[in-house]
């Protein structure tokens, strides 16, 4: 990870059960950001890495709608956020909203991969982040209508997640709430609870981790 020392801040690896590569270890999504702004050629790669995402019919049927603090855009996308949100993303030099375009370009028929492949385009997105030393931390909490109609989506996008991307900073820039919150361990269930095998609901089995 390439933080520079004085940004140097606490990480939240996971806690992996069976050995996982650093960059999906390393990604969480913190709510405290350090002030500096990320550089264009940075959101650049980010977004290359989103289009190389596979996508069903090689769609390719993602949008991102980006602001930088300090714009118009910034402040129209961050007053639809909900309060909690707004509480942490005033500190994010960059707001991003994802957006999946429902139907297919060719023929108009509708595409139901539309928002899995956003997802996984926001997933590659990530891993760029972390090879960057960038953080990103998504949102579901904020009002699609009023930024539909602030940031004039058209009616054949899907809004996904809304995110934020900088450099992460030290918990104790957060107010009281959301320290313990920045602080707390990371939990996932066991693979065992939604990996089956022979029937739905069935436990697939594994080797011990070694
Ligand atoms: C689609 C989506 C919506 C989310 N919405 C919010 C949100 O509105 N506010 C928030 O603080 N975190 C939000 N999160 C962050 C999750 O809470 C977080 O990813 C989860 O707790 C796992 O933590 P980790 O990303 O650090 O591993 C969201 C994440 C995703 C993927």
């Amino acid at each position: 990870m390439t933080h520079p020392a004085e940004e140097q801040t606490f990480e939240k690896p996971a806690t992996a059960a069976y050995p996982i590569s650093e960059l999906i270890s390393q990604r969480w999504s913190p709510r405290a950001y350090s002030e500096r702004s990320v550089d264009r050629y940075l959101l650049a790669q980010l977004f290359e890495a989103a289009r190389w995402a596979p996508s069903s019919s090689n769609e390719q049927p993602w949008a991102f709608f980006i602001a930088e603090k300090g714009t118009e855009g910034w402040q129209k996308l961050f007053d639809t956020l909900v309060p909690f949100n707004q509480d942490w993303v005033k500190l994010a030099p960059v707001l991003v909203l994802g957006l999946a375009r429902k139907n297919f370009a060719g023929n108009g028929a509708p595409n139901r991969h539309a928002l899995y492949d956003l997802g996984q385009a926001v997933g590659g997105l990530l891993a760029e982040a972390t090879a960057l030393g960038l953080s990103v931390h998504q949102m579901a909490g904020f009002d699609p209508d009023r930024a539909r109609v602030a940031l004039h989506i058209p009616d054949n996008y899907e809004l996904g997640a809304a995110m934020t991307i900088g450099y992460p900073a030290k918990a104790e820039i957060l107010p009281d709430g959301l320290r313990a919150r920045e602080l707390a361990p990371r939990q996932r269930h066991p693979i065992e609870s939604f990996v089956y095998e022979g029937d739905f609901g069935k436990p697939a089995q594994f080797p011990p981790s070694r």
